[in-house]
């Protein structure tokens, strides 16, 4: 995959219909989806349970796209191999899931996949002014993991704004992730992101039998988010 900065819009299937993740998947693909986001959660470093690698790995069959795995779990090393084995394209740990996050990325990169870094809400972009050139993303959260839903935090537009700057024309992609919709998606933009995580926002109104609102939802905040 070549690198550019266009706008990216990844849902996450943690708002998709749980007993249905196949036909959910290829919905939001048909509907123009651009990257599948998984999120995935170990009621540790967040407060909520989500998906394991055998889980991921059945994902993997439907997706067509680009499977960007998000881990919410520490430790996360231990992990790595089998979310890679799973049949991630993008794996990305945070950098407060242990004390070696390079390490991390170290572990990441060997399996061949893409390495991402994510950074919660109270962390300070220069957590990984050491580590840009082990990634190839680096994920600001927006909101503080754990759950789909909750309100966008405003403080993180300049956190954004300033991890922009520190990349320069490095081939790194800067993805945001929680209360992403059609108001906020333009100031993150404006502001430096180019890979949208998106799960109510997506979701919201649609169904397998309902896709062609998954299509204007996906349209909105893409028209949105390129002004
Ligand atoms: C938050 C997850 C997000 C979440 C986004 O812990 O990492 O991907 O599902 O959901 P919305 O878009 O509903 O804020
Ligand atoms: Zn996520």
């Amino acid at each position: 995959m070549s690198f550019d900065r266009k706008i990216r819009i990844a849902p996450s299937i943690l708002s998709a219909d749980f007993a249905n993740f196949g036909a959910e998947i290829r919905a939001i693909e048909d509907q123009g989806a651009d990257w599948v986001h998984v999120d995935v959660m170990d009621g540790h470093f967040v407060p909520n349970l989500t998906f394991g690698p055998p889980a991921v790995k059945a994902f993997r069959p439907h997706v067509r796209s680009f499977m960007d795995v998000h881990l919410m779990i520490a430790p996360v090393d231990p992990y790595i191999e089998a979310y890679a084995e799973a049949g991630a394209d993008m794996i990305t740990a945070h950098v407060e899931a242990g004390p070696h996050p390079h390490r991390t990325l170290q572990a990441i990169r060997a399996t061949g996949k893409k390495a991402g870094i994510a950074l919660n809400p109270g962390t300070p972009v220069e957590a990984v002014s050491c580590l840009l050139d082990l990634c190839d993303m680096v994920l600001v959260m927006t909101v503080n993991p754990g759950f789909g839903g909750q309100k966008f935090i405003h403080s993180q537009i300049d956190k954004i704004a300033r991890l922009r700057g520190m990349i320069g024309d490095r081939p790194i992609h800067i993805q945001v992730d929680g209360g992403i919709d059609p108001a906020t998606a333009p100031l993150v933009v404006k502001a430096g992101a180019d890979v949208l995580v998106a799960g109510s926002a997506v979701f919201k109104g649609g169904s397998v039998d309902r896709p062609e609102i998954y299509r204007a939802n996906i349209r909105t905040i893409r028209e949105a988010a390129e002004g």
